[in-house]
């Protein structure tokens, strides 16, 4: 296992995504523990990005739970539909926000955040959980940010099955 990323902070969003997974998918290999992977991955995020708050919430029964993340502390359980991480749950994709404040049932976990992705990890076609990224600035989110997120979420749960 690679004990530490290489990060240049010089580079743009989209090549520093291009070098950031491959090094997670490095760490993540030889190691089938969920929690485990989604630790590192939260903390390789926020070192790459600077992000307000990254992390995993994971689907338990009827509702979305606190998992691994980086940042401040957060709400633990989310209804289905309810804030953008229980809507991108519901219809199963991805969910970009520009300004949280125009988003009706926006759960304000912090209110430095500003703009929001999430992007639900699957198995089988069923969401197991989604990883939400809040950023303290508008706008931060756009489609570079959704087809690396959605290739790491694929890379997160290929060795996960029902
Ligand atoms: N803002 C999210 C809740 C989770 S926190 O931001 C960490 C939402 O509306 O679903």
């Amino acid at each position: 296992m690679a004990e530490e990323l290489t990060l240049n902070k010089t580079l743009g969003k989209e090549e520093t995504y291009a070098t950031l997974l491959p090094q997670i998918e490095a760490l993540n290999s030889g190691e089938n523990d969920l929690i485990a992977n989604l630790a590192n991955t939260s903390a390789a995020l926020k070192a790459a990005f600077d992000f307000l708050w990254v992390g995993f919430y994971l689907v338990k029964e009827d509702q979305l739970v606190l998992g691994p993340f980086q940042g401040p502390i957060a709400c633990t359980r989310i209804s289905k539909g309810k804030g953008v991480c229980g809507t991108s749950w519901e219809k199963a994709k991805t969910v970009i926000v520009d300004d949280v404040a125009l988003f009706p049932g926006h759960i304000a976990c912090s209110s430095s955040s500003k703009s929001e992705i999430v992007v639900p990890l699957f198995v089988a076609d069923q969401v197991i959980g989604v990883l939400d990224i809040d950023s303290d600035a508008t706008d931060s989110f756009d489609e570079i940010d959704q087809s690396y997120l959605e290739k790491l979420a694929k890379m997160l749960t290929q060795n996960l099955h029902h």
